[in-house]
């Protein structure tokens, strides 16, 4: 097993041809702290949203391993059910989600009742 929990490898993902990412590696130990600094258009949040799938497998190229396991996540869904949760600086992208979060948290008060 890894000293890793987190790794990411050779990361690159590119819009329309232009390269956000370019073969980025970052590695976490568990327990570690890490901050993401860079100007903007640097990537910061281009890798997160790699990380937790809100650009699904298969759009960009590299790999994921969270706690020993490849990750193929299709949607930040798939990452939160593994524990990795992302909160969105963009507050436009959180009031896509909204009506989402709350028929589950809806669903979830009404199988309670
Ligand atoms: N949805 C997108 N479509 C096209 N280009 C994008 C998109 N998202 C980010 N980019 C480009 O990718 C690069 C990295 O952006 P981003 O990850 O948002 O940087 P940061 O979060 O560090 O400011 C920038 O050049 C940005 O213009
Ligand atoms: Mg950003």
């Amino acid at each position: 097993m890894s000293d890793y929990i987190l790794e990411m490898n050779h990361i690159t993902k590119e819009f329309s041809g232009v390269k956000a990412l370019d073969d980025v590696n970052l590695k976490v130990k568990k327990g570690e702290i890490h901050g993401l600094c860079g100007e903007n258009g640097a990537g910061k949040s281009t890798l997160m949203n790699v990380l937790s799938g809100v650009y699904p497998y298969g759009t960009y190229s590299g790999d994921i391993v969270y706690k020993g396991e490849v990750c193929k996540f299709n949607d930040p869904k798939q990452s939160e059910a593994k524990g990795i949760v992302i909160i969105h600086q963009e507050l436009a992208f959180l009031f896509c989600r909204l009506p989402r979060m709350f028929s589950s948290e809806m669903s979830r008060l009404r199988e309670r009742a």
